[in-house]
């Protein structure tokens, strides 16, 4: 039957390091694989204002019943207002919006809509968060990699990811991580924006922003910029939004996806089209995640107080990232932003810094700055420099 010749995958590449770890029996093991914030004891905190969000939501009459195919438009509206800004009202009429069952559904669903629509091929840029690959692969998408970064390891590629792009075919799809690039840290600069803007523009490519960190890189509006540069210009283009990282709501599973059209009617279609895929796949999503968001973000006193947990968790790991690069004399992890840097290391001193120091990172040198506390940075830095690096 099915299973007789069926043959086990390997582990995913970064959900199963955290296996291995919480196997490991060693006390002084550092966990730096997933990518998840932790205080600086190490804990996986819930946000404080979540806590008094939730107390809030606990209070009110609920109704036994789904969300909409699309999800919770209250959500929505407040999701869309926290990445487009000033620009969202501008934008609504023409800007379709779903929940989605975090930043992964929201590219999943987003995938299976633009191969609907004749979509062939994606650039994904190389290194990137290796989940991209999966999800468009299962959604049918042919994948072209292009380097991101300079041999250094330092710089952005720019020049490359100009080039790769000149040559793309037109309508082909092209994956930017709006900020806090994963796994790397380098964003591109406002002008290198401008330039990829107009190459989209040019050869009429279809661009899909990664927001995933939005207010953990430089601030909230701030991390969103380039995705707003792009929906000013009028061009077709979608954006994946998750608040599992700057709500802390990992398993809660809220984010949302904004497909921008040319007009009204265009917008409807999208909404009946994205409304089938995801009857299909999940049918509605849940409520309880979105429910705390949008409280959190429609209140004024909750919302600065997410603001100010969120600049604290930002600046937390900014400290990190300072005692880290001094430790490894490596002024380039200060330019970084967000929660990773990638480490010029080779599998097998990731493979030594696992087996014998008991540390914990992706086989690609990614380390997930979170995971760093004072007391276990020196430790961290001193085991980089004895496997040489
Ligand atoms: C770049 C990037 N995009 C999307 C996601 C997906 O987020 P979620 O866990 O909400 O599906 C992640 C999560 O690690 C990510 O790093």
């Amino acid at each position: 039957m099915y299973f007789e010749k069926l043959e086990e995958l390997p582990h995913d590449p970064i959900l199963g390091i955290k296996g291995a770890f919480l196997q490991d029996p060693r006390s002084q093991k550092v966990d730096l694989g997933v990518g998840n914030y932790k205080n600086e004891r190490l804990q996986e905190e819930v946000m404080e204002v979540v806590k008094e969000a939730e107390t809030v939501i606990c209070k009110q009459e609920k109704k036994a019943d789904y969300l909409p195919i699309d999800g919770s438009q209250e959500f929505l509206q407040k999701a869309g207002e926290l990445v487009f800004q000033e620009e969202y009202v501008l934008l609504s009429h023409k800007l379709y919006a779903a929940q989605s069952v975090g930043g992964t559904g929201a590219l999943r669903v987003l995938g299976e809509l633009l191969v609907k629509l004749g979509g062939k091929e994606i650039y994904l840029c190389n290194p990137t968060w290796p989940n991209h690959h999966l999800i468009f692969e299962k959604a049918k998408l042919k994948i072209i990699t292009y380097r991101y970064l300079e041999d250094n390891g330092i710089e952005l590629d720019f020049k490359n990811q100009i080039k790769i792009l000149q040559k793309a075919s037109e309508n082909s799809i092209v994956v930017f991580h709006a900020s806090c690039h994963n796994p790397t840290g380098i964003d591109p600069s406002r002008r290198e924006w401008e330039e990829l803007l107009a190459i989209c523009q040019h050869k009429r490519l279809f661009p899909i922003f990664d927001l995933a960190y939005q207010g953990l890189g430089i601030a909230v509006a701030e991390d969103a910029w380039p995705v707003r540069l792009f929906a000013k210009s009028g061009i077709e283009m979608a954006t994946a939004v998750t608040f599992s990282k700057n709500f802390s709501l990992y398993s809660q599973r809220v984010g949302s996806l904004f497909i921008l059209g040319k007009d009204e009617e265009q917008k409807r279609k999208i909404a009946s089209h994205v409304k089938q895929i995801i009857r299909s796949f999940y049918s509605n999503p849940p409520s309880h995640g979105a429910m705390i968001v949008t409280e959190v973000l429609q209140n004024e006193k909750m919302r600065r107080r997410w603001e100010l947990e969120l600049a604290k968790m930002r600046e937390r790991m900014q400290k990190m990232r300072e005692a880290l690069s001094l430790l490894l004399s490596s002024p380039q992890i200060m330019q970084q932003k967000g929660m990773f840097s990638l480490l010029p290391l080779t599998v097998s001193q990731v493979k030594e810094l696992q087996a014998k120091y008991g540390i914990y990172l992706l086989e690609n040198g990614r380390i997930n700055i979170g995971g760093l506390n004072n007391a276990n940075v020196q430790i961290v830095a001193d085991a980089i420099k004895k496997v040489g690096g």
